[in-house]
């Protein structure tokens, strides 16, 4: 299989000198104006996301999903490059990271980090570019609060501010950023999925992301860094993601100098809007990051409703593509579904799942990729 799928390089390679063209150079990522610039190429990209991919144990089977990433024209995909525990599983399970007493161990085994390099190498090998995530808001997957116990909080307030629980977390992100420093399949690294701060100023934030993304940029001078948040905080109708009661501040956060590019995300149902009302939430983005001279990724993006999947959001599609000379660069619908070769079971159905050969995979990607170009 894999032998096979490499064959046509080396054959197009050997019999014409001009097979460059065939296969762009691989190069890191970058910004490029209000755009992104991948293995050389400027222009609008669609990507997803999969939570998942680093948590499944078959090598082959995340090489056959990258495989339809590449064939559909989905180019970004964002991971969890997090997985917290406060209880070590059994040897079959997978985690990257855990908690007992006051220390935290990271696990580089075949069931720890190893998984994230499989992931790697597959989009490496299918010119994925991944959107690396180091640790969750919410509990899922660990989060923040597996750290807690062992750096003496008891709050994800209070895990932003206090040392230990930053030097576990930093100490967790050079792991990482170590194993993957020189790869081109990563696009971005990214602070953390959601961070809020409820009820806080907005100072803790902007002072953690400050914090963290001059880290990262202290070990990696090349890679992209990103937040991860979902945007709330700016101007706009007054509507609760307008708000700053989760501690963001879009702007100011997205003016940090080693912050690469702006994040937000749409989620209606969760939000009390309508689902219309996410096209201007879409171009009110653009506005900050058109003004802030950086590029903004339409992030995640779901319906939770099956038969809204394509109405709905490929009308946010053509709304964000709209953008793509004033603000808008790139979108990521929450989230990819696929069918696990070696077990054929389909991946997480959370409702916004969106699976490889549906007619929503038409509606949302073929289509999508298609008016893009
Ligand atoms: C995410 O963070 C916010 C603010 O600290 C908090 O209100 C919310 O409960 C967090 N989510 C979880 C599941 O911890
Ligand atoms: C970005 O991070 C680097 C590395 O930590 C730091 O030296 C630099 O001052 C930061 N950039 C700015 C403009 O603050």
């Amino acid at each position: 299989m894999k032998l096979l799928s490499f064959l046509p390089l080396f054959a197009a390679a050997a019999a014409l000198p001009a097979a460059n063209h065939l296969a762009p150079r691989a190069s890191i990522s970058k910004v490029d104006g209000l755009k992104f610039n991948i293995d050389g190429v400027t222009k609008y990209y669609a990507g997803t996301n999969s939570y998942w991919i680093p948590f499944l144990t078959n090598d082959n089977d995340v090489d056959v999903i990258m495989g339809h990433l590449q064939t559909s024209g989905l180019k970004i995909l964002r991971v969890w490059g997090f997985n917290d525990v406060t209880t070590v599983p059994g040897s079959g399970t997978v985690y990257f990271q855990s908690f007992s007493g006051s220390t935290a161990t990271i696990n580089t085994g075949a069931n720890g980090l190893q998984r994230l390099d499989a992931v790697v190498k597959a989009a490496e090998k299918h010119s994925i570019k991944l959107i690396i995530n180091f640790v969750n808001n919410w509990t899922d997957y660990g989060g923040m609060a597996a750290y807690f116990s062992a750096c003496g909080v008891s709050s994800n307030a209070q895990w932003y501010t206090t040392a230990k629980c930053q030097s576990f977390y930093q100490a967790y992100i050079k792991a990482v950023i170590s194993r993957y420093r020189t790869s081109t399949a990563v696009f971005a690294w990214e602070l953390a999925n959601e961070p809020r701060c409820n009820g806080c100023q907005t100072s803790v934030l902007t002072n953690w992301i400050r914090q963290t993304s001059n880290y990262i940029r202290s070990l990696d001078s090349d890679h992209m860094i990103a937040i991860g948040d979902e945007g709330f905080g700016l101007s706009g109708d007054g509507s609760y993601p307008y708000q700053f009661s989760e501690g963001l501040d879009f702007a100011a956060n997205l003016a940090l100098p080693n912050v690469s590019f702006g994040t937000f995300h749409l989620y209606p149902s969760s939000w009390g809007t309508t689902n219309s009302w996410g096209n201007a939430w879409i171009t009110a983005h653009a506005k900050v990051c058109a003004q802030l001279k950086k590029p903004c990724l339409f992030e995640e993006y779901g319906v939770s409703n099956a038969a809204d999947h394509c109405p709905v959001e490929s009308e946010w599609q053509k709304t964000s593509l709209a953008a793509k000379d004033s603000g808008m660069a790139a979108d990521l619908f929450w989230q990819l579904g696929d069918t696990v070769k070696s077990t054929g079971q389909q991946t997480h159905n959370d409702g916004h799942t969106i699976y490889y050969g549906s007619s929503d995979w038409t509606c949302l990607v073929t289509n999508h990729v298609k008016q893009i170009g």
